[in-house]
């Protein structure tokens, strides 16, 4: 659509003509991009996202899964890409206090691992990013078994941050072993000596915040791109480190699972994909979620309380 008629077009209309006219402005802005296409929040770009980030504004969180060690097959004409050079850019477009996600894990070379997962968050840090956390995604499924090693059923979610992570909003749904009982015990100091913990005497409440290693389920991520990230990664992750209204980017968008999550959680969604059809695969899946987002946007949890773990 390229003109609006107020008289001739309805409300679904004028969305669609200023969609079209923010897609219009962003591609001026941003010539790198094959192809923009804006839905309500979310700015989709088709290309390379070493060249796409360079146009871009800074945002407050990326929540990315790349396409590590070549370990899915991406297509003939896919020959890689640099993820330093990903990781150095992101850094630049981090806001101060913002906080990537990067979901990584390592290729396989002569029967043993490839190590690329630490070189990239070592990296990030050269970048002068913080390693705030090496957070670990338990897979339900294994790799294929290895005669010399044990399966492997994990995969890293490094956190980096831009300085101090500006939001944390952690999740209380880790169901204490026990709940209902008076907390007592000791810590023991760095010079040896024990001392009581804090919250001695009160009740452990039913719930706990999560650890920092997440059983994750991606059974629940029905598209035909070779790799989808688990929604639940997403969504907990959103959830975690940003507020309503606030722009995540995912410079490998793939299938679209962060935006998917972003329009469910009332945030705003930068993707770039370099593959025309995944690209397609994303704004088809973004696009659904539009027009049936959830009855009310999901405000953050509240902040724990440390006496509730039950260490
Ligand atoms: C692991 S997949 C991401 C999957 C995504 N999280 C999802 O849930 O569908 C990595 C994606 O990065 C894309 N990609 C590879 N190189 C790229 C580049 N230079 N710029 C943008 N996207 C790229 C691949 O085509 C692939 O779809």
């Amino acid at each position: 659509m390229n003109t609006y008629d107020a008289k001739a077009n309805g409300v679904g209309c004028y969305h669609d003509w200023i969609n079209h006219e923010r897609a219009k402005l962003l591609q001026e802005r941003c010539p790198a991009a094959k192809r923009v296409v804006v839905i309500g929040n979310c700015d989709l770009y088709e290309g390379d996202c070493l060249e796409v980030m360079k146009a871009l504004e800074p945002v407050d969180c990326v929540v990315t899964s790349p396409p590590y060690d070549d370990l899915r097959d991406y297509g003939s004409d896919y020959d890689g890409v640099d993820l330093f050079a990903a990781i150095s850019t992101i850094s630049d477009k981090l806001s101060d206090g913002g906080v990537c996600v990067w979901n990584v894990a390592d290729g396989t070379i002569n029967g043993s691992e490839s190590g690329t997962s630490f070189k990239q968050a070592l990296h990030a840090m050269d970048c002068g990013l913080r390693l705030h956390d090496t957070m670990i995604y338990i897979k339900d499924n294994v790799n294929f078994p290895e005669s010399t090693r044990y399966f492997s059923g994990h995969e890293f979610m490094f956190i980096f941050s831009n300085g101090a992570p500006k939001t944390f909003n952690p999740l209380i749904d880790r169901p204490n072993k026990w709940a209902g009982t008076t907390m007592h015990g000791t810590d023991r100091q760095p010079n040896g000596s024990v001392k009581q913990i804090s919250g001695i005497g009160k009740t452990i409440k039913p719930y706990g915040m999560r650890f920092n290693w997440w059983r994750l389920t991606n059974n629940n991520n029905p598209t035909s791109h070779p790799a989808p990230m688990p929604y639940s990664m997403a969504h907990d992750h959103i959830k975690t480190w940003t507020n309503t209204q606030e722009t995540i980017l995912d410079p490998f968008m793939g299938s679209g699972t962060t935006g998917v999550a972003c329009v469910k959680l009332g945030r705003r969604f930068i993707g770039i994909e370099l593959d025309p059809g995944y690209f397609d695969i994303a704004v088809n899946r973004i696009r659904k979620t539009s027009y049936q987002p959830d009855l009310f946007v999901e405000q953050p949890e509240p902040k724990p309380v440390q006496e509730d773990l039950d260490l």
